[in-house]
């Protein structure tokens, strides 16, 4: 397991990291996962004994019940609650309060508060912003993730599914103020769904932010069970869950591929779509989910499958994306600009 920079802050952080959306099953997220605390503990002891050091929740995850049962695996197993870096989020809709939802002062006051009860936790490593909110101003949402960090309650902040230019606006303001900028970005990226590779990554680049892709099998759809002659997996949560979003047919034809390349190592395909992510030097570390042990271990055993060249490259253009404007133009007009 290797260890990488978070962002540009003196953290280190797995190249995995643990999800934890399987981890209860109670509302939205029983299609994702149900497993009880036992279960929970087996994973959790699995990411830890192989030197996964760092761990994601969300305050909304089975509606609390994945941030409680995370503190108390941590609890029961007698893990050293410095030895893991623990990430949670907020913005999702948490009861049927107005203002029990979002990114104002006022909601992430009283979301990180109860982050802190449900985990049995005196502080949060890394705390996420889960998305955009319409409603609230960035320079409030600002102020209010700078109010958590001068209390001590969170350490880091991050921010997930925002456009580029709102990354770059918010950090803007708050190193404006003096005040903690996002270290890390949370977002969805596979294989077959590379769409940050466009604003998002070159953004991350330029601003030094970690790049956390979630979903990196695209809720399990890349791991291999699914083919285009076989499009239920059965106990699988893809099978009636069509989330998120992928071009199937480009897909499939990924999957083809990452089969017949998993077979040269003796891999599964969900190995070498997360060796491919693991190439990319800007992947700070990958959110791997897991509904069982083996699942888990089969994910972390990809951190010890080393593709040629001549692999990643056949990856790379069967997975490639159409050309978008402005980046076909700006491809283009780089062209002998640059000293060789
Ligand atoms: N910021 C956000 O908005 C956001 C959104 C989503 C997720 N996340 C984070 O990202 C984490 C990972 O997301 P995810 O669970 O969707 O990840 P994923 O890796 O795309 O999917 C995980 C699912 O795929 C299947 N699977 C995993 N490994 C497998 C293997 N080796 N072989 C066969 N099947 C395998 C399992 O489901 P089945 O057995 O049911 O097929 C497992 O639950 C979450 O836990 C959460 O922490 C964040």
């Amino acid at each position: 397991m290797k260890y990488n920079q978070l962002g540009k802050t003196g953290v280190l952080v797995s190249e995995l990291c643990l999800g934890t959306m399987t981890f209860g099953g109670k509302g939205y997220w029983q299609a994702i996962g149900e497993l009880p605390q036992n279960e929970v503990n087996q994973l959790v002891k699995t990411a830890i004994d192989n030197k996964i050091n760092f761990i994601d929740t969300a305050n909304a995850y089975s509606e609390g019940l994945s941030e409680i049962m995370l503190g108390k695996a941590i609890t029961e197993l007698g893990i050293n609650r410095q030895q893991v870096v623990i990430a949670t989020k907020l913005r999702i809709r948490m009861g049927e309060g107005a203002n029990q939802v979002g990114l104002s002062r006022l909601h992430i006051a009283d979301s990180v508060n109860d982050s802190l009860t449900r985990l049995n936790m005196s502080h949060i490593d890394l705390l996420y912003i889960h998305g955009v909110d319409p409603l609230t101003p960035l320079e409030e949402t600002m102020r209010g993730l700078e109010d958590v960090v001068r209390a001590g309650k969170v350490r880091y902040i991050g921010i997930s599914n925002h456009p580029a230019w709102m990354v770059v606006k918010a950090n803007s303001y708050a190193e404006k103020m003096g005040w903690t900028k996002f270290c890390a970005l949370q977002n969805y990226y596979t294989i077959a769904s590379r769409d940050i590779e466009r604003e998002i990554v070159p953004m991350a680049i330029s601003e030094g932010l970690g790049i956390m892709p979630w979903s990196p099998l695209a809720g399990g759809f890349l791991s291999g069970k699914y083919t285009r002659h076989n499009e239920k997996a059965g106990d699988s949560r893809r099978d009636n869950f069509d989330f998120p979003p992928i071009n199937k047919e480009k897909a499939y034809d990924i999957i083809d591929v990452m089969t017949e390349i998993g077979n040269e190592h003796q891999a599964s395909a969900a190995r070498v779509a997360l060796a491919w992510m693991l190439s990319k030097q800007y992947v700070t570390s990958i959110i791997v989910g897991a509904k069982r042990n083996d699942q888990l271990l089969d994910n972390i055993a990809a951190t010890q499958l080393v593709l040629t060249a001549e692999q990643l490259e056949k990856l790379d253009k069967i997975s490639a994306l159409s050309p978008e404007y402005p980046g076909w133009m700006v491809e283009r007009q780089a062209t002998g600009r640059m000293p060789e």
